[in-house]
């Protein structure tokens, strides 16, 4: 490819940046745009900077400034724009549901009109399975019905829709990628995962919702990224691709999974009030995606062990981030 400058929002992100080590590690240059949120964190890129910087370009700008966003299309005129950045915690769009439309339907569409209008050669839009909502026995088609619960789940799907307008009236080379729930090193403990760890390190019992019967399929962070390169590489253009694990856990399950690997007895689990349209189950038919020769490398035991052990070794940027979170939660709910 000629021009390599890849356009990745959210790069600075849990998934975004797994992706952009993973993509200047293999030769391309990329070009991040984040508005470094409570989530975004350059800490995550700190080995593109020390090892890549060449490679590699940020902005710090938000993907909702059009003028901002303008400059770097004419800039660079990139080829290929991976679109991560999103406000992502489904919990905190209940208690406020007016950022994620904002930067999620909002956002999406002025990166839409601009690769529009510099006419980018692929665009790969980052959705989830969440668009889907529940399903209590069998996996999710790229093509079943969108049914999203919660008002972050209902923004995706937006998002999905207004793409399909433009691939539809535009002829838009856009790509929709669903990833499953993932988890891996440098996830935000607002997550389930990452916060049940800092819990149980604190000596805390970690807090299941309802009966802890919720189902997920679990994603490894490296096998998430690696499925949306294989997209970027070898996808077909006005398609989407499911991208799951295979593996589903129940909430109770991975509990005791991170409880065993600290050396804690299940005691250490509380169960609180469900949260308010809470999805069962999700689970994903992934063989679109295995068809452009992904599949997943790294196995639940083996992932959530290397997940473990990160955060008892990255202990202070733990703490750091559940702290910023306390005082998050405690402001929100006085509004
Ligand atoms: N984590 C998961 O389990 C999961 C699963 C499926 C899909 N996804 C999707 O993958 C994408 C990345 O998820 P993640 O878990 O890495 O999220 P994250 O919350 O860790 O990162 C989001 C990034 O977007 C940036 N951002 C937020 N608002 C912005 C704005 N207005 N302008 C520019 N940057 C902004 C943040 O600073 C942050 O760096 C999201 O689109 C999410 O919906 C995530």
């Amino acid at each position: 490819m000629k021009n390599k400058w890849v356009l990745v929002t959210g790069g600075a992100g849990f998934i975004g940046s797994e992706f952009s080590r993973l993509l200047v590690k293999r030769g391309y240059n990329v070009i991040v745009v984040d508005k470094l949120t409570y989530a975004g964190d350059l800490a995550r890129l700190e080995i593109i900077l020390s090892h890549y910087s060449k490679k590699f370009i940020f902005y710090k700008v938000d993907i909702c400034h059009y003028k901002m966003m303008e400059s770097i299309f004419k800039k660079y005129n990139p080829p290929i724009v991976v679109h991560f950045a999103a406000q992502t915690h489904v919990d905190s769009s209940i208690i406020s549901p007016k950022p994620f439309l904002k930067t999620n339907v909002l956002g999406t569409a002025i990166l839409l009109d601009l690769a529009r209008r510099y006419s980018i050669r692929k665009f790969i839009h980052i959705s989830t399975d969440e668009v889907y909502g529940e399903i209590w026995k069998g996996k999710f088609f790229e093509d079943s019905p969108l049914n999203p619960a919660s008002p972050y789940a209902v923004s995706k799907a937006s998002c999905d829709i207004l793409i399909k307008s433009y691939i539809r009236t535009y002829q838009f080379p856009a790509v929709i990628v669903r990833p499953s729930n993932t988890y891996g090193p440098w996830q935000h403990p607002e997550k389930f995962i990452p916060f049940s760890i800092y819990k149980v390190l604190n000596n805390k019992k970690i807090s299941l919702y309802g009966r802890g019967t919720n189902v997920r399929e679990w994603l490894y962070v490296s096998d998430c990224a690696l499925a949306i390169k294989s997209v970027m590489e070898k996808g077909r253009v006005s398609k989407i691709y499911n991208v799951g694990s295979g593996v589903t856990k129940s909430n109770i399950e991975v509990a005791k999974v991170i409880l065993k690997l600290l050396g804690k007895s299940q005691d250490f689990i509380e169960f609180v009030d469900d949260r308010p349209g809470h999805d069962l189950r999700y689970c994903l038919e992934s063989s679109q995606i295995k068809n452009l020769g992904w599949l997943p490398k790294v196995s639940f035991s083996d992932g959530i062990k290397n997940t473990v052990s990160w955060y008892k070794n990255n202990y202070k940027w733990l703490e750091k981030k559940a702290r910023y979170l306390e005082v998050y939660w405690k402001e929100s709910s006085l509004k």
